[in-house]
């Protein structure tokens, strides 16, 4: 195999906070397993940090506060934004795209406002845009669709897809607290940011929305086109009067495109609904086809670890193009 020959797959981190520690950790753990399977070993070089003296929960690699030594490092073939936020990520991926670096990334925000555009100049210069992380966390989720369901036709989807809020209305269903105790308990667990605007608001929720949309039907929609409500006027009040007819508060993600309808908003669940069921952080999917009928997913939506998973598999399936390009390039001097 001319692949035991070649150098190592080097890897650049934008981001070394919840999802890049846990994707180090993730490492860690499979090293001998990406090894057999790379037939090569992942080397990550360096990571860009805002703040390189941070405590971190797990050994670093190198640490650097100027992103040129990622981006203009020629040795990195792999650059993974897991630094969160519009800006500076956005014009950062734009570089490394630019440049043929191959890209992952777990940010739905930047994915939701420019994923068509990124994904157009990934095209453009021979290169590949990966985002397993961004949606749902730990659920292969888009690789499914994109390979498990290419011979079928998704025709609707609806799932739970912020764990923060589906943990605080548990404990507002379960429990009877009230919306900002829960939402307390959430900040101090770490499910939920110190502003948990981006949650509660359903903003987060109808970013993924746009982003399995898109890969779902293959339609260009924007944010604008989520009709979007949250979770703060919820109060005990209304929770215990549907609670006595059986029905269950869930912040729901909704696409039916033959109805155009895109939401995201509080839906009161019946008992018997499998979503109603999803107790908690967890996240969970329901999607129905036109072949396999009914699926159904559930399991962690957020974490490092999770996280950090679904991440490694992108790199995992970017590392093996890097390795085949260099392979084609071998072949072609050695004619
Ligand atoms: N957390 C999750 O469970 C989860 C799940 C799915 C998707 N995501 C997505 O993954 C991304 C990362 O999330 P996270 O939770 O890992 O975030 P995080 O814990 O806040 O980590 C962000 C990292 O980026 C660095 N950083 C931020 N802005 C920077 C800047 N301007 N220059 C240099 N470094 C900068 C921070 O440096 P310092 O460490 O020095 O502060 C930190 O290491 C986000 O897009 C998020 O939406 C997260």
């Amino acid at each position: 195999m001319l692949r035991n020959n070649k150098a190592d797959v080097r890897v650049g981190l934008l981001g070394f906070g919840i999802v890049g520690q846990g994707l180090i950790q993730g490492i860690n753990m499979q090293m001998s397993n990406i090894s057999r399977r790379l037939g090569t070993p992942l080397k990550i070089q360096r990571a860009l940090v805002q703040d390189t003296n941070k405590k971190r929960i797990i050994g670093a690699p190198e640490l650097t506060t100027y992103a040129c030594d990622i981006l203009e490092d020629p040795d990195i073939d792999i650059v993974v934004e897991v630094m969160g936020g519009e800006q500076p990520a956005y014009g950062y991926i734009k570089q490394a795209l630019e440049q043929g670096k191959q890209v992952v990334t777990a940010n739905k925000l930047l994915l939701a406002r420019h994923g068509p555009e990124l994904k157009a100049l990934a095209r453009r210069n021979q290169t590949g845009l990966f985002y397993e992380g961004s949606v749902l966390g730990g659920i292969p989720i888009l690789r499914t669709i994109q390979r498990g369901l290419c011979g079928d036709r998704v025709e609707e989807f609806k799932g739970i897809f912020n764990g923060t809020t589906n943990f605080i209305l548990s404990r507002m269903y379960e429990l009877g607290e009230d919306y900002s105790t829960a939402l307390r308990l959430a900040q101090a667990a770490g499910y939920a940011e110190a502003n948990p605007a981006m949650d509660v608001s359903g903003l987060d929720a109808a970013c993924k929305l746009v982003i399995l949309y898109r890969e779902c039907f293959d339609l260009e929609i924007q944010l604008q086109d989520v009709t979007m409500s949250g979770i703060k006027h919820l109060d005990q009040r209304q929770i215990a009067l549907q609670k006595r007819q059986g029905r269950i508060p869930k912040l729901i993600a909704c696409a039916k495109p033959q109805n155009s309808e895109i939401t995201v908003g509080v839906e009161w669940l019946p008992d018997g609904d499998s979503l109603s069921q999803v107790s908690g952080v967890q996240n969970a999917l329901s999607l129905r086809t036109l072949l396999a009928g009914e699926l159904f997913w559930s399991g962690p939506g957020a974490g490092g670890l999770a996280t950090g998973g679904a991440v490694l598999g992108d790199i995992m399936e970017s590392a093996e193009r890097v390795l085949t390009e260099r392979d084609r390039g071998f072949l072609q001097a050695g004619r």
